[in-house]
């Protein structure tokens, strides 16, 4: 195969920000990225890279800035329809908008438009990488990972499971049902193509005691797969989950008591955590996912993005639509900034970018094959226009450094700063679907 060469800016991570800081950032004003068979064969400077390729194929994408494609981890697809919905806290949200909605993921039609209409929304916003919740209907699973395959992308997905009178009769299952339908469809997609099947109890309140302890038996049985739930979003919630589990010693310990807890498992908002919580998500290795504009929409709280990481935690970024009031993973890191900035601590741009792309990879365990631009990674990257507004652009040409210029992207950017989403080494949207354009 012709390699393919990508000229522009380019920015890649060496190490972590939160740790290394500003060093970690490898920022290279005229860059190039090759491309190969869909994985990274090589990243420096344009010049050198012309010089090692020269019969490589030249896609030159000028002053836009290539980034590893955003990773989102943590999302309910089902919710793309009812996103932005005015004025409820979690429960009342749940009940009102969010169940009559995944109620209609009955019908596989339905979810087949959802799903592609979602994945196509993610790539133009310059996500290429999802872990997702469905819904109770394994149809809506088979649905997002079909999609996914259609398009090319590593998506990360699971059937939600609700099996307590706390969710209405349309979208309850069963212990049994809840563990058969998860393992067939863990057998037909994990590990197909770029598909991951991850096991998804909603949250406690919305499951049975046995409910959990049947899927705490099948991630024993495949501890390869990722678990993904939600913890200790509102205080309301943390409440209920002690009135319904009055005999575990917290939020996390209904999960960690039934075999949920553990390195591969996924924690949405993580905002009210006891100090034993802290330790025990430490302790295990487990993802801790920050959803920035769900906590702020839904008046959930304020992570604690600084002591967390400090303290060691594994930490993803999420928009957790529909709860969250974005698809784009650029809003949410203007809202990890903003809430960092209402706890006192400053995000650096690199430090926000991290969270969008390693971070998330690293707490979806597939940061050795997506989420950064080096060589042997998947070629999933994101090119982008760092002047796409008229009020962005103005502050870009009063910008010292890299970092200055993407900020104003990252706080006020939106879809149209994605000049262009590549997947697997394949230009996304309108392009992919004309095969005799395809690179
Ligand atoms: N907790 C349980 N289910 C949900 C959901 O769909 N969205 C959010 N934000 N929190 C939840
Ligand atoms: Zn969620």
């Amino acid at each position: 195969m012709t390699p393919t060469l990508h000229l522009g800016q380019t920015l890649s991570f060496d190490a972590n920000p939160f740790e290394a800081g500003i060093a970690a950032a490898r920022h290279q004003r005229h860059g190039g990225l090759v491309v190969d068979g869909g994985r990274i064969l090589a990243i420096g400077a344009g010049d050198a890279m012309r010089a090692a390729y020269p019969a490589a194929d030249t896609v030159d994408h000028g002053a836009g800035l290539i980034v590893p494609g955003f990773v989102d981890a943590h999302a309910h697809y089902p919710q793309t329809a009812m996103i932005a919905s005015w004025g409820k806290r979690l429960i009342d949200w749940l009940n009102d908008y969010t169940f009559p909605e995944e109620m209609r993921f009955a019908d596989p039609g339905y979810a087949r438009d959802i799903a592609g209409r979602y994945l196509d929304l993610l790539l133009a916003h310059g996500t290429t990488t999802v872990c997702s919740f469905c819904t109770i209907h394994p149809d809506s699973v088979d649905a997002l990972f079909e999609a996914a395959e259609a398009r090319g992308m590593r998506v990360f997905a699971g059937k939600t499971c609700m099996d307590r009178d706390t969710a209405p009769a349309g979208l309850r299952d069963t212990a049994q049902s809840a563990y058969d339908d998860s393992a067939a469809l863990l057998a037909r997609w994990h590990g197909r193509g770029r598909a991951s099947y991850v096991i998804t109890p909603r949250f406690s309140p919305t499951s049975t005691p046995g409910q959990l302890q049947a899927l705490g038996a099948l991630w024993a049985e495949h501890p390869d797969c990722l678990m993904q739930t939600h913890l200790s979003e509102q205080v309301d919630e943390t409440a209920w989950v002690k009135s319904l589990y009055p005999d575990a010693r917290d939020y996390l310990d209904t999960y960690e008591s039934h075999g949920l807890l553990g390195a591969g498992g996924l924690y949405g908002h993580a905002i009210h955590l006891e100090p034993r919580e802290r330790d025990r998500l430490r302790e295990v290795g487990a993802g801790l996912v920050h959803c920035p504009t769900s906590n702020t929409f839904i008046g959930s709280g304020l992570f604690d993005m600084d002591g967390l990481m400090r303290e060691g935690q594994r930490i993803g970024l999420a928009t957790d639509t529909g709860g969250g009031s974005s698809f784009s993973m650029l809003r949410t890191m203007a809202a990890a900034y903003e809430i960092a900035q209402l706890r006192h601590r400053a995000l650096h741009g690199s430090e926000l970018l991290w969270l969008a792309t390693q971070g998330s990879a690293r707490a979806l365990r597939c940061d050795h094959l997506t989420g950064n631009l080096a060589p042997g990674l998947e070629a999933d990257f994101t090119v982008l226009d760092l002047a796409s507004t008229p009020a962005i652009a103005q502050r870009s040409t009063h910008a010292d450094d890299i970092w200055e210029t993407l900020f104003a992207t990252i706080m006020m950017g939106d879809d149209r700063a994605i000049a262009s989403t590549w997947v697997g080494g394949r230009k996304a949207g309108p392009v992919m679907q004309k095969a005799g354009e395809r690179k």
